[in-house]
């Protein structure tokens, strides 16, 4: 039975890593480093520098690959995701069976940790159904983009008894904001959703590459900030050619 480690890396900086993490990489017999295509070496070059840092198994390989691009012509949202999921596992599956044996140990590297929209455990269950060998996962925790904006602005993401939610640009856009809870914390959003909110009704605590050298973080009433995020988002994107950045809006009282 082979094993399959699924590691929590933090979100940009290697000093993220647990000494649970170090430990489980170095049980490794390969690393699975995905390369994501032009634009985000960043992200592939953060996986090696933490194996440079905290590799000390002789007989570890790192093995490089290409991460299978999702087919954006395709209209369904939901085929999308599939077909990319479905590509994926089967990209896992080859990786697997040419480099490690009966027996033998797969460290995958995932960004933060791997139960924050992060699709790595949904396309092992695909891997179990498609693969003719047998594996068993253990999953190591890592500090999440949301646990890095917390601490970089020095706050807890709840009020005392208060209720958070988690969702994506796209919800907030959609649905604004929800009724249930007094803070809430957004993800994957590229077109910065908070300016459809009443400016008015929130404070807002943003950051991005949290963690990373250039960590950017802006806080304060909604009407008075969100103007110098939507700048400091469009000039940090130009400068780097990608952005990565979270935030949590907090009901005023
Ligand atoms: C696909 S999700 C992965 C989340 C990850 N599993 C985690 O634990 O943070 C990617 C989103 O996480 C957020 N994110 C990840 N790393 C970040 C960072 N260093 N700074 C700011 N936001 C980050 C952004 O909202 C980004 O769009």
């Amino acid at each position: 039975m082979r094993t399959l480690l699924v590691i929590g890396i933090g979100t940009g900086n290697p000093e993220h890593m647990t000494v649970q993490a170090i430990n489980a990489l170095n049980r490794a017999d390969i690393v699975l480093i995905p390369r994501k295509g032009e634009g985000k070496e960043a992200l592939a070059d953060l996986r090696r520098e933490i194996c440079r840092r905290y590799l000390a198994n002789a007989g570890t390989r790192l093995v490089a690959f290409d991460l299978p691009e999702r087919d954006e012509a395709e209209p369904s949202y939901a085929r999308r995701v599939a077909d990319w999921h479905a590509a994926i596992a089967r990209t896992y599956r080859d990786l697997i069976a040419r480099h490690t044996g009966e027996g033998g140990t797969v460290a995958l590297l995932v960004w933060g940790d791997p139960s924050l929209y992060d699709s790595t455990l949904r396309i092992l269950d695909r891997l179990e159904d498609m693969a003719d060998f047998a594996f068993r996962r253990e999953v190591i925790p890592g500090i999440a983009s949301i646990q890095a904006l917390a601490a970089s602005h020095a706050m807890a993401l709840n009020t005392v008894g208060g209720a958070v939610q988690l969702t994506t640009g796209r919800r907030l856009r959609q649905e604004g904001f929800p009724d249930n809870a007094d803070s809430a914390v957004v993800l994957l959003d590229g077109e910065t959703a908070f300016e459809t909110l009443p400016q008015a009704d929130y404070d807002i605590f943003w950051g991005a590459y949290l963690g990373a050298p250039d960590e950017i973080t802006l806080a304060g009433p909604l009407h008075q900030v969100a103007g110098r995020i939507v700048e400091a988002r469009l000039a940090a994107r130009q400068r780097k050619g990608w952005i990565m950045d979270t935030y949590l809006l907090r009901r005023r009282r």
